[in-house]
């Protein structure tokens, strides 16, 4: 039977979950792609017990998946930039589609990437780059596509979020509850990343270029982290009816576009100030939409590898030959309608 097939480079946790995604849901996956989605090949450099691999061809170096010819899709999870945009760009010269997790990467090399796909005739896909498993670049490149954007602001950064609201509810100290957030897998390899607004920053890269279709500028980003705030700060806030987040905001000022993340005083009544622990919120202010807002789950295994899995199964539409046949959303093909009952 015809198949996808789909190379995992990384199997950290973001891959772990992306596995065991695909595997359990492999018959709805199949039905909305119009073919099953195989995982033909792992690159990773140790097996992960949070998922079972068993019978998948397993390279220990993942330049072997950029290369397997076999491979229609690369799915780079190994996180970082060098290695990252070597292999992507490898994928991409083989004539690979791509779908990467890994913000950092599509904020400082996507123009190049871009770029380079481009010159291929292949798809970069990177829903899960941004706020985890809320489809937040879909809603804002296709459902408000309609609209002049205002602005963007939002929780973006998981583990930040995690930090301050355990701080505020536990009384604990910064150190404590980061540890915390790393061995639950929502931190960064580096989590300075995460506390110092780097993370939050390669996000709000990509929501602007979005949503402002400027390109891709990191390096414009006024950047201020969490990590000077107190137990101190946070109750002076709540004493005076505030919640202290961390928000990314790029605005169109009239003038040009606006891009900072910073640590933000909030009202209590206002809904981003009721966002607690990993979960990210994005408002999005378009001129024909006003204001809208976005809440889900901002990092941890499934929450990510729904928007890689969600990434993958577009790029195999895509690919599945008779569009024709095809009915979007709708989730099965012509030749398997019925009239019996469901
Ligand atoms: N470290 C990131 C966060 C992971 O905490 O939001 C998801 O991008």
């Amino acid at each position: 039977m015809k198949s996808i097939k789909v190379g995992i480079a990384g199997l950290g946790t973001v891959g772990s979950g992306t596995v065991n995604v695909l595997k359990r849901n492999a018959g709805e996956i199949a039905r909305r792609v119009g073919q099953p989605i195989e995982i033909a090949h792992i690159g990773a450099r140790r097996d992960n017990p949070a998922c079972d691999i068993t019978g998948i061809r397993v390279s220990r170096d993942v330049f072997d998946v950029a290369n397997d010819p076999d491979v229609d899709i690369l799915v780079e999870l190994i996180g970082g930039t060098d290695v990252a945009r070597e292999l992507v760009l490898t994928a991409i010269g083989n004539g690979k589609h791509i779908v990467t997790a890994n913000k950092a990467l599509i904020a400082e090399h996507g123009n190049e990437i871009f770029l380079a796909a481009q010159e291929h005739g292949v798809d970069v896909a990177f829903e899960a780059a941004v706020a985890g498993g809320i489809p937040i670049l879909k809603a804002l490149g296709e459902g408000l596509a309609a609209n002049h954007i205002n602005w963007v602001a939002g929780i973006i950064n998981g583990t930040g979020n995690y930090i301050l609201t355990e701080m505020e509810q536990g009384a604990r100290g910064f150190d404590e509850v980061l540890a915390e957030a790393q061995a639950l897998g929502y931190a960064e390899a580096d989590p300075t990343f995460d506390v110092e607004g780097v993370d939050a920053a390669h996000k709000l890269t990509i929501l602007a270029s979005i949503a402002f279709g400027i390109p891709l500028q990191f390096s414009k980003v006024y950047m201020e982290g969490i990590s000077r705030i107190t137990i101190e700060d946070v109750n002076s806030a709540a004493q005076f009816g505030y919640r202290i987040k961390h928000l990314g905001i790029a605005k169109d000022t009239g003038n040009g576009i606006e891009l900072r993340v910073h640590p933000t005083l909030i009202p209590q009544e206002i809904m981003l100030a009721a966002v607690n622990g990993v979960m990210n919120a994005v408002m999005i202010d378009g001129d024909a939409v006003g204001p809208t807002l976005y809440y889900g789950a901002g990092a941890g295994a499934e929450p990510t590898a729904s928007a890689v899995v969600a990434d993958i199964i577009e790029l195999g539409r895509e690919l599945t030959v008779d569009h024709h046949e095809r009915v979007p959303y709708l989730g099965f093909h012509t030749d398997q309608m019925s009239d019996e009952p469901v």
